[in-house]
């Protein structure tokens, strides 16, 4: 087994063990109280979703992001959700299942690998492609497959600039299960992402949510691009 179908594996186990629970656990991520749902929304509405469009959810785990999609891509709209780990796709099929929508197509793959449809509306990652080391890649094939002015919004959790080592690391314990604390302080994910964002985007803004423990980052592929958007 090579050493990335290893580090999968873990991540699957991981994520197989919470699945169960997600949707009930996920309030406590990363601190009880954290307003995770205020941050969702807030994310989504980047999106800038219009009734018929499609979406990519990254990684999109149960599918939390779907009500929220589906309120405003309706019916017309598509959602495509993307996730590593089967229990977490099972989940979000009851979601779908439970809520009688005919528009969404959950897809097991890693998000470094996978195809993106071509001339996608919009793409979203949520409190996921921070544990991605692929994530500026997967920015850029997600870009790359943008209509023009489609917009590409990840959110996600960061150490704050000013915190010292030892208190980002009981901070960010909530991401112990993907690799180790010290490898995911040291990698700097979200600066990964930032500069993904501005090289392979037009319209970046940032903007750091409760005390820069988490990010908004939100972009948009250039327009007069193929497909624009009218
Ligand atoms: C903390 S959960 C977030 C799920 C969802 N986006 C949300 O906001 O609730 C992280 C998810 O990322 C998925 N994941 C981690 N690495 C991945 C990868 N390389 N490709 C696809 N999914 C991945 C896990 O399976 C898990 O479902």
């Amino acid at each position: 087994m090579s050493q990335i179908d290893r580090r999968h594996e873990h991540l699957i186990q991981t994520y197989r063990k919470k699945a169960k629970h997600y949707d009930v656990t996920s309030r406590l991520y990363p601190a009880p109280g954290y307003p995770q749902r205020a941050q969702r929304l807030r994310a989504v509405r980047a999106l800038g979703l219009r009734a018929g469009d499609s979406v990519v959810d990254v990684a999109c785990g149960t599918g939390l992001n779907f009500p929220l999609i589906e309120k405003v891509i309706g019916p017309g709209g598509r959602i495509v959700g993307v996730d590593l780990t089967d229990a977490m796709l099972a989940h979000a099929q009851d979601r779908v299942e439970a809520n009688g929508w005919s528009n969404v197509s959950l897809v097991q793959a890693d998000a470094a690998g996978f195809g993106f449809p071509a001339e996608v509306d919009a793409i979203l990652s949520t409190y996921a492609l921070s544990q991605v080391p692929e994530c500026a890649e997967v920015i850029a094939h997600g870009a790359a497959a943008l209509s023009g002015g489609g917009r590409w919004v990840v959110l996600d959790l960061k150490v704050p600039g000013s915190t010292p080592g030892w208190l980002a690391q009981l901070g960010t314990a909530a991401v112990r299960p993907f690799a180790s604390i010290d490898e995911w302080i040291m990698r700097r994910p979200w600066e990964v992402i930032r500069a993904a964002m501005q090289e392979e985007l037009a319209d970046v803004s940032w903007t750091e949510l409760c005390f820069g423990t988490a990010f908004l980052a939100a972009g948009s592929r250039a327009p007069g691009t193929l497909g624009d958007r009218e």
